[in-house]
């Protein structure tokens, strides 16, 4: 049986880590890092994910804002509110909750953050610097699924990492990020996506394997290698009338059947889910540390 990676965990350990620093600069009596997260609209679904932003936030002393537009908002008025905030020295993080509503241009949105605030690791210039491994803001699931690895000692270099799935948001930074010659990553990667003719032919071969592909139960035992380590991104809906809401969270993996043949395996919900936001805060807390820095030098 595979051992458990237990996110939630790891993602409070990370959450304690930067508290006691953010107690520390309070100690100093200087200012604190901080996040304004955008959220334009009334999507149920990213109304609950920027509350849990400011909730964590808020756990760990930083600084932080969640700023409420209506459905309506033109593109104008949310590039100058953006832009209020790229100049604000209260905060480091800038995050706008996607997906926005269709009359606004996400791509012009995203390119108008500053890129030292980029704490999602959206912009294009980020997405630049993490492709040739320069020093940058990595986007938070990708991030936390490489730190899961890290605190797990699950070795990457030389191994075979096989992703499946191709998203600008995890499937594509993640294979860049443990393709890069650096601690934690330095893999060989194969990236896999719906087009594959034989998709078993490069999963049977993963050390290593990322399942983003956003489709419930579709990597099965029968795909996978004896030994591997699964690492789930997936967190899909379904049906399910014996609960209460109706229906349940479950993976891209098949856990039940994987579970038995794997070394490693992140559950859903409680395996990769919870480090997105923990991943958010570090981002913030490493926008400041450079921001402040800059100040000094
Ligand atoms: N919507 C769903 N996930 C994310 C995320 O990681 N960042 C932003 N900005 N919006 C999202």
């Amino acid at each position: 049986m595979a051992v458990i990676i237990d996110g939630k965990k790891v993602a409070a350990e990370i959450r304690h880590e930067l508290k006691e620093k953010v107690e520390w600069l309070r100690s100093l009596n200087v200012r604190v890092p901080g996040l304004v997260t955008i959220l334009v609209g009334d999507n149920p679904a990213s109304l609950s994910y920027v509350t849990s932003k400011g909730k964590a936030c808020n756990e760990i002393g930083m600084l932080s804002k969640i700023e409420k537009l209506s459905a309506d908002t033109s593109e104008e008025e949310l590039l100058k509110l953006i832009d209020s905030y790229n100049s604000n020295n209260d905060y480091d993080g800038i995050l706008v909750q996607l997906p926005l509503p269709k009359h606004i241009n996400e791509d012009k949105v995203i390119e108008r953050i500053a890129p030292s605030k980029d704490v999602d690791g959206f912009h294009p210039i980020s997405v630049g610097n993490l492709v040739i491994g320069k020093d940058t803001f990595y986007p938070c699931t990708p991030y936390g699924v490489v730190e899961l690895l890290k605190r797990y000692k699950i070795e990457t270099s030389g191994k075979h990492v096989v992703v499946v799935g191709r998203s600008n948001i995890v499937g594509k930074p993640v294979a860049n990020l443990l393709l890069q010659k650096k601690e934690g990553a330095n893999a060989v990667v194969t990236v896999c996506h719906s087009a594959a003719k034989d998709l078993s032919r490069f999963t049977k071969e993963a050390d290593i394997l990322i399942a983003a592909i956003g489709r419930p139960y579709f990597i099965k035992a029968d795909m996978i290698k004896d030994g591997v380590a699964v690492i789930d991104v997936g967190i899909n809906r379904v049906e399910d009338s014996t609960l209460p809401k109706g229906y349940k969270l479950v993976g891209d993996v098949d856990y039940e059947g994987v579970s038995k043949k794997a070394s490693f395996i992140t559950p859903v919900p409680g395996g990769v889910g919870p480090m997105t936001i923990a991943m958010l805060l570090q981002n913030t807390f490493l926008a400041y540390i450079k921001i402040t820095k800059q100040k000094l030098s």
